[in-house]
């Protein structure tokens, strides 16, 4: 994998709702690489969307890796729930909790990758410290909480900042060095509100290799296309 393979993550929060199953079975048609699922408890952002049962509505309509991002406190407690509805990777915020390793190596006990995610405005020197620890980190391009909302581009020098860490670190995939002679895919860095044709190039240039995206996507005709599109930007 060139460090310009890019994973496209449809956010379900954009879509119908009403159709939650025939919804992930589209994303999964369109040929994402995964499907990114909201979950929000109305404390630490100020909204709710979908909780466990959903999410195992979702794992049973699709064979998609599971892409659970969870916007709550106290994350450790929802951990085993989301593992049995079918999450395949759990990312939870940095500011949500005090015992962020701790949560960390829970979920990855539980078979599963672990991501953190940082709000826009958290500093980025606190990456280095988990960048060992997790599957993914999150670069937040929004506050948290809602879809459709504007792309904050001063995130560009956090992504861009943790890309030259991992390089400089020689992290790939699950935040470990490579063996001599083996070949490892980069390490993850995600991306998430606000993405669109005009900023995942952005967002790609300063090193992030998944791109979530919803209203975006859900807003174009030809879902299949959309993501392609942004797929495609990774090799310009
Ligand atoms: C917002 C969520 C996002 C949201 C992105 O807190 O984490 O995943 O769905 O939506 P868009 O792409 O519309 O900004
Ligand atoms: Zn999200």
């Amino acid at each position: 994998m060139r460090r310009n393979d890019i994973q496209v993550a449809p956010s379900i929060l954009a879509a119908d709702f009403g159709h939650l199953a025939d919804e992930a079975r589209r994303i999964a048609d369109a040929g994402a690489d995964c499907i990114h699922v909201d979950i929000m408890d109305s404390h630490f952002v100020p909204n709710l969307t979908l909780g466990p049962k959903a999410l195992g509505a979702i794992n049973r309509a699709t064979e998609l890796f599971l892409d659970v991002h969870i916007m709550v406190y106290n994350p450790y407690n929802l951990v085993t729930q989301l593992v049995e509805n079918g999450a395949d990777r759990i990312t939870f915020h940095f500011e949500a909790t005090e015992d962020v390793e701790e949560v960390l190596g829970f979920i990855r006990k539980c078979g599963i990758q672990a991501g953190l995610a940082f709000r826009p405005e958290t500093s980025v020197e606190f990456v280095l410290r988990f960048l060992g620890k997790c599957d993914l980190m999150l670069m937040m391009t929004v506050p948290p909480g809602f879809g459709g909302q504007k792309f904050h581009s001063e995130v560009l020098e956090k992504v861009r900042f943790l890309r030259d860490a991992c390089d400089r670190l020689n992290l790939r995939a699950g935040g470990v060095e490579p063996k001599e002679g083996e070949l490892l895919p980069p390490f993850s860095i995600q991306v998430d509100g606000g993405v669109d044709a005009l900023t995942a190039p952005q967002c790609i240039e300063a090193g992030a290799n998944v791109l979530v995206a919803g209203t975006y996507l859900f807003k174009e005709p030809d879902l299949a296309a959309g993501i392609q599109k942004l797929r495609d930007f990774g090799e310009k």
